[in-house]
């Protein structure tokens, strides 16, 4: 058993992107085989105080606590640091033990092993926190919602089971502008949650589509672009090629915008008419995805609409594959159905919605094809 424990943990630190997430899918199975009913509702059951024990350690800043010491740290040692009194800290760290967050060296003794230092990168405590307050609320709505829609495949962005969790009757973005701690998470964990490696900018041409361009023209129109951050990392690639840099995002995400010489902080809806016109390239990262398919022919019409023959939509999204979707894509799926009524899409539910409005898929390129990311090159039909 234990030789074979030591191959298996030899094969996960020598697993590529590709291969990591159907070994994990493979020993979540070999996990579900192992547990019985009982243990199996109690770990189901109970995710929630899974990230609600995650999310107290992050708080109390344990998790770096641990992986910053030299040796184990002792619960008192721990309580000296974080203020926490000893006894609720050591019931929260044998929880955090039993679900593998940190490792047990003794009584009262502990210490960070690889999960515990996953906790600390910038992108897991945002992540962890936009999760914990304006997700999961919505997990536990969907039930009573679905039940309560028999179970229709939601279509209306104005009523969700985000809206059932949060008492409320405003769109999720229009309400992130009133709770700037929510929204402070959500823009956090968006700006880490993804490489600069892993960009659309190293698969797509842009130079070779841009030749000859001139300055008094639009460039890049990064619509619904949140504070900036692609807009700079374009500029930053591509300071030679002229043209105007423009972010547009909703008043909210431009108060807060990166200042990037050379970008324009736009205040623009997308679903009213595109007010820059023949631009080179507009693009959109994971915007479309927040909305069901008549409104995401809404905001490809106002584009298509500021488009001329030079135009390239970029629609920078993940593409389904139709069958074996990974578990944090299917994650997504359903999430952006509890909150927007939108959906994950795969390239022929693309291909459709841009038929339906007169643009055509001309490319797609990917980027990051473990997790189906890419860019799809979208032009006049
Ligand atoms: C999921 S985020 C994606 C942000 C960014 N494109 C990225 O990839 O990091 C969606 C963005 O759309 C913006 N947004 C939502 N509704 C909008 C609207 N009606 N007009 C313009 N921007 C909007 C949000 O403020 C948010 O910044």
């Amino acid at each position: 058993m234990n030789a074979a424990l030591e191959q298996i943990k030899q094969l996960a630190s020598q697993a590529g992107d590709s291969a990591r997430q159907p070994l994990i899918l493979a020993l979540r199975k070999v996990i579900n085989s192992l547990e019985a009913p009982e243990e199996m509702l109690q770990r189901v059951g109970s995710q929630h105080l899974d990230s609600a024990a995650t999310v107290i350690g992050i708080d109390l800043g344990l998790f770096v606590l641990l992986v910053e010491a030299e040796s184990p740290l002792t619960v008192d040692e721990l309580a000296q640091k974080t203020k926490a009194e000893e006894a609720l800290l050591g019931r929260l760290l044998r929880y955090l033990t039993s679900i593998g967050m940190v490792d047990e060296v003794s009584r009262d003794q502990f210490k960070a092993n690889l999960a515990t230092k996953n906790m600390t990168a910038k992108v897991s405590e945002a992540g962890l926190r936009h999760y914990f307050y304006t997700v999961c609320p919505e997990f536990q709505a969907l039930p009573s919602f679905l039940k309560k829609t028999g179970y229709r495949n939601p279509q209306d962005e104005n009523h969700t089971a985000w809206h059932d969790a949060f008492n409320t009757d405003k769109h999720p973005f229009a309400w992130f502008g009133e709770h700037p701690e929510n929204m402070a998470y959500f823009n956090e964990y968006m700006a880490s949650r993804r490489l600069p490696e892993k960009s659309w900018l190293n698969v797509y041409p842009v130079e070779g589509e841009c030749a000859g361009w001139t300055a008094d023209k639009p460039l890049y129109v990064n619509i619904g672009g949140n504070i900036g951050h692609q807009c700079a990392e374009f500029k930053e690639k591509y300071p030679h090629i002229p043209g105007r840099v423009i972010l547009q995002d909703l008043p909210y995400s431009i108060d807060n915008a990166l200042l990037t010489p050379g970008v324009e902080n736009l205040v623009h809806n997308f679903f009213e008419p595109q007010p820059i016109k023949d631009a080179k390239f507009y693009f959109l990262r994971r915007v479309l995805h927040n909305h069901p398919d008549h409104r995401v022919k809404q905001i490809l019409e106002h584009t298509k609409s500021a488009m001329t023959s030079e135009s390239v939509l970029l629609i920078d999204e993940v593409t389904l594959p139709e069958t074996g979707v990974r578990f944090d894509a299917a994650n997504d799926d359903l999430t952006m159905m509890a909150v927007f009524a939108s959906a994950e899409r795969s390239e022929r539910h693309w291909s459709g919605l841009f038929a339906e409005v007169g643009l055509r898929l001309v490319k797609t390129y990917i980027y990051n094809a473990p997790v189906y990311e890419c860019v799809m090159d979208v032009r006049l039909a």
